[in-house]
This record gives C-alpha cells, structure tokens and sequence, in this order.
C-alpha cells in the first residue's frame, strides 16, 4: 500500500523533534528509532521515511536497522509487548507451560497481537535474569519465577488499564 502525503505530515514533526534532540547524529540511530517507536511499539512506513529525511541519510539504512535488531518492529503491535524467554534455563525451567498459559489467556499465538492492539506476544533471547527463570519482559518491566498461575495474576495488572 502506498504511502500517503497525510500519513507523511502526520508524523513529521514528532519524528524531527525527535531527531534534533540527537542532532542528527547517525550514531544516534538506533536510539532515535527506540524512541520514535515509544508511542505505539512499532515503526510506521511513514515514520521511517521521516527518520531517513531528517537524518539525511538512505531509506535502505533505516530500513535495514528497524528490521534487523528485535527490540524494533516494522509490523503493528500491541501497547504491551510481552518477550517470553526462550533460552535454556528459561526452557528448562518452564517456559513452555508459561507460553501457553499466555497463548491461552490472550487467545492468540507467538507472534501475534490481540485484536484490540493491547498485546503482542513474542520470543525473546536471555534477558539476563536467569536466576530467576522463567522469566518475560512486558514493555519495560520484567517478571521471574513465573508459573501458569502467576501469568494470570501478572495479565490482570494489566487488564485493570
Ligand atoms: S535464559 Fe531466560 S533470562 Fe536468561
């Protein structure tokens, strides 16, 4: 689908304010994209190609670092990003039934989004708190020692919003 003037200027101003307080700097990319991609957890089409113009710098290059480093998304997701662990001593202390307890609850599959836009699941690498796995990371929190029942009380925190 192509992208429209409006869906352009929509974002335009946002994204600049965004890139000047970087002043530009490339180096900078990848934390100007973090913070593009705050409001709704994912780059629009239109807000790469803001990105670019406001850097000065190649579509392709955007581009190719929103969709190489998982912490970013070029497809819609939820308000809540929920990152499942999916490294070995996650796996072998319970992910798989923590996976399923969130497919299950959210009526979706990993990878997927609610319907409503509240919830993505994903996979994620370690995230460095073994000691306490199985673990996840909803946004910017993150949770240990999970079991199916504590996956029930930890999505109603979030239900109550
Ligand atoms: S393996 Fe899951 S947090 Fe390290």
């Amino acid at each position: 689908m192509a992208i429209t003037k409006e869906q352009l200027e929509s974002v335009e101003e946002r994204v600049q304010n965004i890139v000047s307080v970087y002043e530009a700097k490339e180096d900078c990319l990848l934390q100007i994209l973090h913070d593009v991609q705050a409001d709704n957890n994912s780059l629009s089409e239109a807000e790469l190609i803001q990105v670019a113009r406001a850097m000065d710098i190649p579509l392709s290059r955007v581009y190719g670092v929103a969709t190489f480093y998982s912490m970013y998304s070029v497809r819609p997701r939820g308000k809540y990003v929920i990152r499942i662990c999916e490294s070995a001593p996650c796996h072998i202390t319970g992910a798989q039934a923590v996976i399923r307890a969130f497919e299950q609850s959210l009526g979706i599959k990993m990878g997927e989004t609610t319907e409503d836009r509240k919830f993505t699941l994903e996979y994620t690498s370690c995230l460095g708190v073994c000691g306490v796995a199985p673990a996840v990371m909803i946004n910017e929190q993150v949770y240990g020692n999970l079991t199916p029942a504590k996956v029930q009380e930890v999505l109603a925190t979030y239900n109550e919003d």
